[in-house]
């Protein structure tokens, strides 16, 4: 029994918030009447104790205690007596571990929410330094059009800045207190859960009692949140790899954030890329996990929520990981330029370019442009050359009305540079667009 039904094992990571919930219930019990003065000046003096023991490792923690609610109760009567068993009046361990996991949640939150922003900072300065440096823009990872390095980082800035308001939305759902649902029905003890609410910095007490020891909806939605990140995250780490590869070469990692192999001298492998990748796989399991463990789960608080905690703080702390590794890396990168300019140059990638150039000085429509850029591309690749590299007459050979003039639009510098509708690729743009950023990371 003792094996599956302990918790204390992992939920002693919330030894904060439980210190921090209790100390604002029993100054709620002492405003109401229920505890003397003297009584709460002991809880809290008593409270402030065992969290040096436990920051300090000398804490007795117990797993026939169960969780980490009840070894703090039973160490902080061991060591106040008579007021440490009053702390628990109007109250439940249902109530307690709802409000203690929230807590937590809205920690983690913030924590997170600083870490994404210092990895769209991140993003950013190598965005800025780069704004101008072309590489090939993909779509089915196939040479579409040319773009800047600069462009491509924004976009993560992008996923990121929307990762955290999702956060951020999920941070004014849940802020609202269970505590002094007690069991389940409330208490007839006259509880102040307005005053517990605000002291713990939440905007309110739930309304409901059965409905907030039974919920865990905020935890899946936090969850939630963290996978979506994760995916952006593992979709740059993805393109880190492919970048490092030699055969694209776009970008070296250093030391820092390669490891070698144990047979093969020459190895740099991109460990730290495959992992955020990976990471997602963990983070995506702990949401189907505790949204599987709450399906179909009867009113109201059942142990098996005791089964959320485990999955949250893997994610949290993965997320954190890949968080941190990401932002380094993204400092760590030296794109190579030229390799990436030669890249932007394949696979006629401005072949877009000469159709908008037939629509506009030749005033063709846009499906003849088409047509007739389709042919020429098809004539370069027979003479095995680059679109620039045709010469005139095989352009007029397509359509008489062209000039040199359409020369001028076909290196991928013009291509870029060109590209200055709103949110588009032109290096004015990407230096706008990141300027934008960082007014909004300070
Ligand atoms: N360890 C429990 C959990 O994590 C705390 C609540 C226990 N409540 C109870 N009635 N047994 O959910």
């Amino acid at each position: 029994m003792q094996a599956i039904n302990a918790s204390i094992g992992f939920d002693r990571k919330m030894w904060r918030q439980d210190i921090r919930g209790s100390l604002a219930h029993a100054a709620m019990l002492h405003h109401v009447g229920i505890l003397t003065a003297a009584e709460e000046a002991a809880i809290r003096d008593g409270l402030a104790a065992i969290g040096h023991e436990i920051e300090e490792g000398s804490f007795p923690f117990s797993e026939a205690l169960e969780d980490i609610h009840m070894n703090v109760e039973a160490r902080l009567t061991e060591r106040i007596g008579e007021p440490g068993k009053r702390l628990h009046t109007g109250r439940s361990r249902n109530d307690q571990v709802a409000l203690d996991v929230r807590l937590w949640v809205r920690d983690a939150i913030d924590g997170l929410d600083g870490q994404i922003a210092d990895c769209m900072a991140a993003l950013v300065d190598r965005a800025e330094e780069h704004a101008a440096s072309v590489m090939p823009g993909f779509t089915h990872l196939q040479p579409a059009q040319p773009t800047t390095f600069g462009h491509h980082l924004l976009a993560y800035v992008e996923m990121l800045g929307r990762d955290r308001s999702r956060l951020a939305d999920c941070r004014a759902r849940m802020n609202e207190s269970p505590l002094g649902a007690a069991a389940l029905c409330g208490t007839g003890f006259p509880i102040d859960r307005h005053m517990t609410a605000t002291a713990l910095g939440f905007d309110a007490p739930m309304r409901n009692s059965l409905d907030a020891v039974a919920s865990r909806d905020y935890a899946i939605e936090f969850l939630s949140a963290c996978a979506i990140c994760a995916t952006h995250l593992s979709r740059l780490a993805e393109e880190m790899v492919l970048w490092t590869n030699p055969y694209f070469g776009f970008v070296k990692l250093s030391d820092a954030f390669t490891t070698g192999s144990s047979i093969m001298p020459q190895k740099r492998n991109p460990d730290a890329a495959e992992l955020v990748r990976a990471k997602t796989g963990r983070i995506n399991g702990s949401l189907v996990g505790l949204l599987t463990v709450m399906k179909g789960l009867p009113m109201t608080y059942g142990k098996d929520m005791q089964e959320d905690k485990e999955g949250l703080f893997d994610a949290a702390e993965s997320l954190a990981l890949g968080l941190a590794a990401t932002a380094g890396m993204v400092r760590d990168m030296k794109p190579d330029v030229a390799r990436l300019r030669e890249a932007s140059r394949a696979g006629f990638s401005t072949a877009t370019d000469l159709a908008d150039w037939l629509v506009r000085e030749l005033r063709l429509p846009f499906r003849d442009a088409h047509h007739i850029t389709g042919r020429l591309v098809a004539e370069a690749e027979r003479q095995g050359c680059d679109l620039p590299e045709l010469s005139l007459a095989t352009m007029q050979a397509a359509h008489p009305g062209i000039t040199m003039d359409v020369f001028s639009v076909l290196s991928v510098e013009a291509s870029v540079a060109s590209r200055t509708s709103f949110g588009g690729t032109a290096p004015v743009n990407v230096r706008r667009a990141a300027a934008w950023w960082r007014e909004r990371l300070a």
